[in-house]
């Protein structure tokens, strides 16, 4: 691997641990304006110093980043319908250039595995691949979930796979019930994506089992900036994925926070 790109991962997973705590905000670029996002610059600033890389768009991040900010990003270039269209029908929306221009250390899309768009999906992350290695720019892939699939190991393993043997560098899914069966059968490093809102203490459970499953990290949106204290809950986060703390003892740290 040459330098650019272990530099690049290097702003994303902490060399120290080897894990990540991504804070996912890229939710608008399919359902506009969400809870806890209308005013994303104002959600992401007290979170940004907790967060070891932000996965957002290029647009969020040139109007709602401070470009002095020592947190990486990682730009979602994927996107094309709404919550109101057919959600497979993704293209890449971002070049390569504007990732480098932007200083981003990392680019991701999403595959549609089983959907009515996979292959155009698949094949585009290909493509994705193929470009921003020529660069040294390590692609994120994630696997969305339609309603019809199951969250279980057999799917998500299945995509998990595919995404990294069409080249993803690291990619991004969903728990499920034995998730190490997942884990075991991706060669390369998974985050975990929270998905809706549920609990803390439920959702504190989910990352400490994914991260004694294997995970590298998460990926998390809403389970943190909709949670009713934001930074209580990243902190929690970071504890569990970079010290091991149980969910108990993160819990904690939320609550006191
Ligand atoms: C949306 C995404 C999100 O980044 C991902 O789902 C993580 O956010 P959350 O924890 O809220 O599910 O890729 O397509």
């Amino acid at each position: 691997m040459d330098f650019g790109m272990k530099n690049r991962l290097s702003r994303i997973f902490n060399p120290r641990t080897g894990k990540t705590v991504m804070l996912a905000v890229d939710h608008g670029y399919f359902q506009g304006p969400t809870t806890g996002l209308r005013n994303l610059g104002e959600t992401v600033s007290p979170l940004v110093r907790h967060t070891d890389c932000l996965f957002i768009t290029r647009g969020m991040a040139r109007n709602c980043i401070r470009p002095e900010s020592a947190t990486s990003i990682c730009l979602r270039v994927s996107g094309g319908p709404s919550i109101l269209g057919e959600l497979s029908n993704e293209d890449i929306t971002t070049s390569m250039e504007e990732a480098i221009r932007l200083n981003a250390s990392g680019v991701g899309m999403s595959i549609f595995v089983g959907a009515g768009n996979e292959d155009r999906t698949i094949s585009n992350l290909g493509r994705l691949v193929d470009e921003a290695e020529r660069y040294g720019i390590p692609v994120l892939a994630i696997t969305a979930v339609g309603k019809e699939m199951g969250r279980n190991t057999r799917y998500l393993g299945l995509a998990c796979r595919i995404a990294a043997e069409i080249g993803a560098r690291f990619v991004k899914t969903y728990y499920c019930d034995d998730f190490y069966k997942v884990v075991e059968g991706c060669p390369v490093p998974i985050v975990m994506a929270g998905g809706k809102k549920i609990p803390e203490m439920e959702a504190l459970k989910m990352t400490e089992n994914a991260i004694k499953e294997g995970a590298s990290g998460v990926d998390m949106g809403r389970n943190i900036f909709q949670s009713d204290k934001p930074v209580g809950m990243i902190k929690a986060v970071r504890a569990i994925v970079h010290k091991g703390a149980s969910a108990e003892e993160a819990f904690e740290i939320y609550s006191k926070a």
